[in-house]
């Protein structure tokens, strides 16, 4: 295996994954990505041309999916439309990229015969009760809350179709929460970050007593490319890495090392449908794989984004004003 096509490269974990595969790997890539709202070039910025090409495309392109992947010897594919509270007001997308565009994907490793890796979300499982004992593993009924999360479970059945029915030698793993550096503002840990930057309080949702498993985005990389390494072909493999926290501590540390009051936030309007709390047994990666993740303190993973989102505001300025539009016009 030498030439990867990682689609959604140049969003948040993709563009994570292209700079931890050329740090540790010899692997070359090519990342196809349609640069959306999401997608930044300047996530790709400063990796080696030699070993990094950037095509701007569509993964629902089948013509130009179908030359990528003649190419390649493996796909990992990252492309998605990928938040919740997007998809609750305009769906569509959602539908396009995450089934149609996987699909088109599915198709085109059929033909060539190529080695297919799905990245997916704990999502899929919907919500645990505060109080359940149990966390998520491979067996949990799939059961997803939002059109997102929908979306990511009917992609994640199409793979496991694909290989079963058409021999696609596929992997699939569903990871809990990443956090770290290139995440886009919309989302809750770079929007608060940003916003105690911009002097704007940070938002919560409801009362705040939504839990969320946290992982470093290195992590979920170095968990990706053991399983496209080492997985068993037709297998799931869920990733996490024991970070659970509700949305209040959460904020209230990010206020703390900012050097704000710890209570200097707003509580804002709930989003529908709100997953009460996910949950990751990442059991079968470890005793399977052997992987185990490196960013076991999460206060000093904050700490380090929110330094690299200090280092880097003209990166994530030029979405912020809309960003925040966006939500102010949902009273969130
Ligand atoms: P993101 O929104 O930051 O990036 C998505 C990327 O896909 C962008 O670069 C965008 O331009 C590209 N893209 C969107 N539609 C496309 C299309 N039709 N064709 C080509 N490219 C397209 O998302 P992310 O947070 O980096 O998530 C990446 C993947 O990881 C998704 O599949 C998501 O479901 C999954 N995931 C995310 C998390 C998380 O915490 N963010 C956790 C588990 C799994
Ligand atoms: O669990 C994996 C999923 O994690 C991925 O599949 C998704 O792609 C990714 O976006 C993420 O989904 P969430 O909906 O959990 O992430 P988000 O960052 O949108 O919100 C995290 C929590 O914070 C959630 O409980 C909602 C809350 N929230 C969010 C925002 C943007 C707030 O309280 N305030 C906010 O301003």
């Amino acid at each position: 295996m030498t030439r990867l096509l990682v689609t959604g490269g140049a969003g948040f974990i993709g563009s994570n994954f292209v700079h931890y595969v050329v740090e540790n790997t010899e692997y070359d890539v090519t990342v196809l990505d349609a640069l959306t709202y999401a997608g930044n070039r300047e996530s790709l910025a400063g990796l080696p041309e030699s070993r990094v090409r950037l095509v701007e495309g569509d993964i629902t392109d089948a013509e130009l999916v179908d030359g990528l992947t003649a190419e390649a010897d493996a796909v990992v594919h990252y492309a998605a439309e990928s938040h919740n509270d997007n998809s609750l007001h305009s769906p569509r997308p959602f539908l396009d990229t995450n089934i149609i565009g996987t699909y088109t994907l599915l198709e085109a490793a059929r033909k060539h015969r190529t080695r297919f890796h799905h990245i997916s979300t704990d999502e899929v499982y919907g919500d645990l009760e505060l109080d359940d004992p149990e966390r998520f593993t491979e067996q949990t009924p799939y059961n997803p809350s939002s059109p997102y999360s929908s979306t990511k479970a009917g992609s994640d059945l199409l793979v496991r179709a694909w290989g079963r029915s058409f021999g696609v030698e596929a992997t699939i793993s569903n990871c809990s929460n990443n956090y770290g550096p290139y995440q886009h503002v919309e989302k809750f840990i770079p929007r608060q970050i940003t916003n105690v930057i911009r002097g704007i309080r940070p938002k919560l949702y409801g009362a705040g007593e939504n839990v969320r498993d946290w992982i470093h985005a290195n992590d979920h990389s170095s968990a990706v490319l053991t399983i496209l390494e080492k997985g068993r072909i037709g297998e799931t493999y869920l990733i996490g890495a024991d970070g659970e926290r509700n949305n209040k501590e959460v904020v209230e540390l990010i206020l703390q090392e900012m050097g704000q009051p710890r209570d200097a936030y707003d509580h804002v309007t709930d989003r529908a449908g709100h997953d009460l709390r996910y949950a990751i047994d990442s059991t079968k990666l470890r005793t399977e794989l052997g992987w185990t993740p490196q960013f076991a303190d999460f206060e000093s993973g904050l700490a380090a984004t929110i330094a690299w989102y200090r280092d880097n505001e003209s990166w994530w300025a030029p979405s912020k004003d809309r960003t925040e539009a966006f939500y102010a016009s949902k009273g969130q």
